[in-house]
Order: structure tokens, then sequence, then C-alpha cells
């Protein structure tokens, strides 16, 4: 039996924790239906000033939706956006800012520049239609290329352009009338896997540098880890979760959000008499779990699978140590890949769990392992 201290997850928030602080920009319960389906439901989200958001989720849950609302491309059905203290949308006052009284600069999913004009006119057309002119408007667009590196590509039109540089060019457009809000929808999402994390890499550096106030929207959770302050996790139509990328991955509240970012086992657990059971396996605990039962989650990098073999330091649980207790769970390997490096296994307990941890050596299906990791690693979810 092992003693410690495992903290449980909060409650799942209703609203994002920033709607203490003033907000910049500001949902409050927006809705959107087409036709019967409601796509967005009651949105709540706050953001600072200079603060990058992700809006992660799968397709369809309606990401495009609520940044297209924000954008002033799609009428709010119900609820509010302010900007700034100043009320974008808000239907049952009859309030509804075009798009362009915004100043909100929109990248869209397929880049849309335009075939006729250079780079240099697509970047300047912006400025242009702000009245920006002569050498204000040159350096300003000469700027803007120079931070997406495509300075050197200033004569050349869209179609003599990749996928990549395209992309760029669009965020220079976006980036040189120096919008209040910078809305992305899936910015990388038509590169190849290369150029997508260099630019990641870039684009990340240039929403700090720039201290603007950005959303993006993607599905791939690694550029919402790197690139964002906060991820809001979306499911269909809710926002399941929000928080740092720390506070994300480490304490997601819900199964949803624990599966849909990064890999990881869930268990059941079960409290009686004050010990949690998981997977066969007793603990006692300091902080019990808010429910009797429900789901636990650790991570797959906080498992070490052990060959049948060579056996693990046994876990020391000292009953009165907090945070340093081990557990330990025989299983039997399902499924071993190969990673590079380490071993990706699955591996079944004896109650009929399914894990998934890594190993250092390899191990093949069929085989007895002993799968160890910290209690601290285990995350017990709201639902
Ligand atoms: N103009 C429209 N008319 C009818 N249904 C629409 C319209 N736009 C979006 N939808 C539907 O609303 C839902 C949400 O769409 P949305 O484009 O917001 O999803 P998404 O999360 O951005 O997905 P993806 O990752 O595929 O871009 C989808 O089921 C979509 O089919
Ligand atoms: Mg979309």
């Amino acid at each position: 039996m092992v003693t410690a201290t495992i903290t449980s997850s909060p409650a799942v928030r209703a609203a994002d924790p920033a709607s203490e602080e003033p907000a910049y920009l500001a949902c409050r319960g927006v809705h959107k239906s087409f036709g019967t389906t409601t796509v967005v439901r009651g949105i709540d989200l706050s953001l600072s000033r200079g603060e990058c958001v992700a809006l992660l989720g799968p397709s369809g849950c309606g990401k495009s939706t609520l940044l297209n609302m924000i954008a002033g491309i799609l009428e709010v059905d119900r609820g509010v956006i302010t900007c700034d203290g100043v009320t974008m949308d808000d239907p049952t006052r009859g309030v509804r800012l075009p798009m362009q009284k915004r100043h909100f600069a929109l990248v869209f999913q397929d880049f849309s520049l335009w075939p006729h004009m250079t780079v240099r006119e697509n970047v300047a057309f912006g400025l242009r239609m702000r009245g920006i002119r002569g050498r204000k408007r040159r350096e300003r667009t000469d700027r803007a290329l120079e931070r997406v590196q495509m300075g050197g590509y200033a004569r050349r039109q869209p179609a003599e352009l990749s996928g990549g540089q395209q992309q760029r060019v669009a965020i220079a457009r976006a980036m040189a009338v120096e919008p209040r809000v910078l809305l992305l929808d899936e910015p990388l999402s038509a590169l190849d896997a290369r150029l997508r994390e260099e630019l990641r890499d870039e684009l990340s550096d240039l929403i700090r540098d720039l201290n603007m106030t950005t959303i993006f929207v993607t599905h791939d959770q690694i550029e919402a880890l790197t690139m964002a302050d906060r991820i809001a996790v979306m499911n269909d139509g809710v926002i399941e979760q929000i928080g740092s990328p720390q506070e994300i991955y480490t304490r997601p509240q819900t199964a949803y959000v624990a599966q849909f970012v990064g890999i990881s086992t869930l268990v059941p657990y079960e409290v009686r008499d004050g010990l949690v059971f998981i997977g066969g396996v007793q603990l006692a605990v300091n902080n019990l779990p808010g429910r009797p039962s429900g789901r636990c989650m650790v991570r797959r990098e906080a498992i070490i699978v052990h060959a049948p073999d060579r056996s693990a330091p046994a876990p020391v649980a000292d009953a009165g140590a907090k945070h340093e207790g081990h557990l330990s769970i025989n299983a039997v390997c399902t499924q071993a890949r190969y990673l590079g490096g380490t071993y990706d296994i699955t591996a079944r307990d004896q109650a009929g769990a399914h894990w998934r941890g890594l190993a250092r050596e390899p191990i093949r299906a069929g085989e007895a392992v002993r799968l160890t990791f910290s209690v601290e690693a285990l995350c017990f979810l709201a639902r």
C-alpha cells in the first residue's frame, strides 16, 4: 500500500480564469446556429491585451465559426462580444460593428492572396485601404515582409511561391496594418511538416515580439502547446477547459481534454473507506478525489515500463511521506512500438485496464512487465 497526497482536479470551470481581470477582448454567452443546428453554445472567453489564445479542437467543433463571429464576418445569434470596452456585437441591443471598423486582422485557412498582385502589392493593399501612403506605406510593407523573411520575394506573384511562402505573405499582410487583434484560422495547416515546425516557431516569436492580442485556431496540439499563452479546448460548440498549456497538459479536468491533448492512460478509480483503488492496486491518499468513483489519468511519459527480467528498484512507500509514493503495477504487454530511443508500450493489468508507458529496452507482446510511476502523476478527472 502506498500513502501519498494526490491533488484532485478542481471542479470543471464554467467561465475562464481571466474573467476577473479587465478583459481586452471578451465573448460572453456567444451562440450560433446554422438552421436547426447549434454549433457554438454559449461561449465565454476573455483575453487580456497581448495575450495569445489557441482554440483547439477536432474538425467541426465550431472553432472557425467562433473566430468568424469575433472577426465580424458571421453574425452572433446570442451573446456579447467586446473589445477594449467597446461592444462589437450585442444582438439584443441591435449592436453589430462592421468588420472593417473592428480593426482586426484575419488570416484564413486558405490564406487567400490576390493572385494578380505581387507580394509587395498584396501586403501594401490593406495599408492603401487605410489611407497610408508614400514612404510610410513602403516602410511598413518592407518591415512586414522582412519579419516573415520574404523581403527577397517582393516582386513575385503568389502563383510563383510555395504554400509556405504564400502563408508568410498572408501573415505579413495581416501584420502590416497593425491590427488590434490578430485572428488566425489554421495558419500553418497547408504546410509540410518541416516548414510547419519552422514557421510555427517564427510565428510564435512574431506574436510575442509584436505583443499582439491573438486568437488562433488549430487542431494541432503541438501548435497550441508551443505557441499559446492559454489553450481553450473546444468540444461540440463549448469550451471544455481553458488554461495554460501546462495546466491543460498536466491537469486536464475531463477525459475529453486528457485524450485530445497528449497520450495517456485513463483508468477507473474507486474510493472505499478512505482508500483509493486503481487498477487493482490500493492507495491511501490524504486528499481524496471529489467523487467516490470516476476516472484518473496518467501521461504516457510518466509511466516507466520495466522488462520482466530487469526489475526496477522496489517501490518505496514510506507511510509518512508526501508526494514521494510510487505505484507499481503488474501487467502484460499487448503492443510495443519503437519510437526511436524509447518504446511505446501498451500493457493490460490484472483488472483488464490498458496502460500506455515508455520502455527503454525492447519488450515483446505477451511478456510480463511492471509499470511504475509516481502517484504525483495521477490526475483525477471531474468527468
Ligand atoms: N455556413 C454554414 N452553414 C451551415 N453549417 C455550417 C456553416 N459553417 C459551418 N457549419 C457547420 O458548423 C459546424 C462547425 O463548423 P466550423 O467550421 O466552425 O468547424 P471547425 O471547428 O472550424 O472545423 P475544421 O477544423 O474542420 O475547420 C460544422 O458542423 C459545419 O459543417
Ligand atoms: Mg475551421
